[in-house]
This record gives structure tokens, sequence and C-alpha cells, in this order.
């Protein structure tokens, strides 16, 4: 198997049939990874190793809820199945931020449109993504659709998700902060402010 992805959490094994299988991550490697990421950074390298004990628990403190989402909203985030505890396959997809690299800035509009899209499409099961890190955490499949494809940043409460929105967790995401400014920079800020807001989440939370 080849391994075409790896978050903190998860690897991530191409199945060659559509599907990937992700695994979680052993303590070494996420340490590791931690190492890889802030090793020019040494204060937040520090502060991250301080912290990963807890996040290590994270998978497995959230187990119950990931798999409430996957009966929830299984068309939403890949048709996951559970192989055991942790351990999922889901429908392979590409990325955003592989995309980004390919497509044009009239394209990649249209992929943020059908991103916020996406997340209304979410909230109406009562599933929201608390993290907004598109280019990471959503990718393509082979019918187009745009798909979550981690499953650890769901809260399926509204007071939650309600508190990212009023801190703007949006613009905090790697995933725009780290966008050169320019104008696809602009029209994703605009976007977002005037999708992710209190009015859209009590349009759309929980009305399927
Ligand atoms: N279904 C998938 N198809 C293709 N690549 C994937 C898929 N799921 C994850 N990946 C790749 O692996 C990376 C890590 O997966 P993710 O589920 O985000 O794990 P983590 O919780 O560790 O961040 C993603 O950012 C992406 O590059
Ligand atoms: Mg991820």
């Amino acid at each position: 198997m080849i391994k075409i992805g790896r978050g903190f959490y998860y690897n991530v094994y191409d199945l060659s049939n559509g599907r990937v299988l992700k695994t979680p991550r052993s303590r070494f490697g996420q340490i590791s990874q931690l190492v890889i990421w802030y090793i020019f950074k040494p204060k937040i390298l520090i502060t991250e190793l301080k912290r990963a004990p807890y996040k290590r628990k994270a998978i497995e403190n959230e187990w119950e809820k990931t798999q409430r989402v996957i009966e929830n909203i299984p068309h939403l985030i890949g048709h996951p199945t559970v192989i055991s505890a942790y351990t999922y396959e889901q429908d392979k997809v590409i990325p955003l931020g592989n995309l980004y690299h390919i497509l044009s800035e009239e394209q990649i509009k249209e992929k943020i449109d059908q991103y916020t899209d996406l997340t209304f499409e979410a909230w109406k099961y009562g599933v929201a993504d608390t993290v907004f890190n598109f280019f990471l955490n959503i990718g393509m499949d082979k019918n187009g659709q745009l798909i979550f494809l981690d499953l650890n940043e769901f809260t399926q409460r509204k007071d939650e998700i309600l508190f990212e929105l009023k801190s703007l967790r949006f613009f905090r995401s790697p995933s725009f902060i780290r966008l050169p400014n320019g104008e696809l920079k602009e029209y994703i800020r605009n976007k977002f402010e005037e999708s992710f807001t209190k009015d859209n989440l009590d349009k759309y939370w929980n009305r399927k």
C-alpha cells in the first residue's frame, strides 16, 4: 500500500480501488510530525509538545462522536467504513490544496463556493467543521463533489460552532492565513464573511 498522506493523527494509504485506509499514527509518529512542522519555531514546538499527550487522547475520546457523525452524514465525508477502533476506509479524493496548483483562479473561486455550500449542507444535519482548514481537510471525489475528509474536527453542538463563528475562526485557519494577499484572498474573505454568520447558522442548523 502506498502512503499518500498524513496529518497529526492519521496515516493515509491508497487502497487502489478508489478508497483509502486511514490508520492512527503512533506516538513516535506524532512527536516526529510536530518536530518536522515546528523545527524552526521552537516556542511553538515546545507548546505543542506539552499539549501532545492531551491531543493524542482526542481521537479516542471523540471516537463515539465520530461514529455518530459517520452515521449522520456519510455522503458528505466519503462514505467511511470503520475497520476497527479509530481505523477507517474512505473514498479517495484530491485535497483542495493539491487542486490549488492545477486550477485557474476562477475555478478555485468555484471550489470555494462549493465549500461554503458543503458547510451549509452539514449544518442542516447538525454537524459543523470547527477549523475551516479547507486546503487540507476538504477534497474532491471522482464525481467532482467536495467532501470533508478529516473526521476529527467536527462538533454537533450549535453553541460550539457559534463560538467559532463569532471569533472568526475561519480567518485563523492555516489555509486562509497562508494564502498570498491578492484578489483570490479577498474573494475568499468576502465569501466567508457573508456565509459563516449566525443568521445562516440559524437558517440551516438541524433543518433535515
Ligand atoms: N480520503 C482521502 N483521499 C486522499 N487523501 C486523503 C484522504 N484523507 C486524507 N488524505 C490526506 O491525508 C492528510 C491527513 O488526513 P486527515 O484525515 O486530515 O488526518 P489528520 O486528522 O491527521 O489531519 C490530508 O490532509 C490529505 O492530504
Ligand atoms: Mg487533517
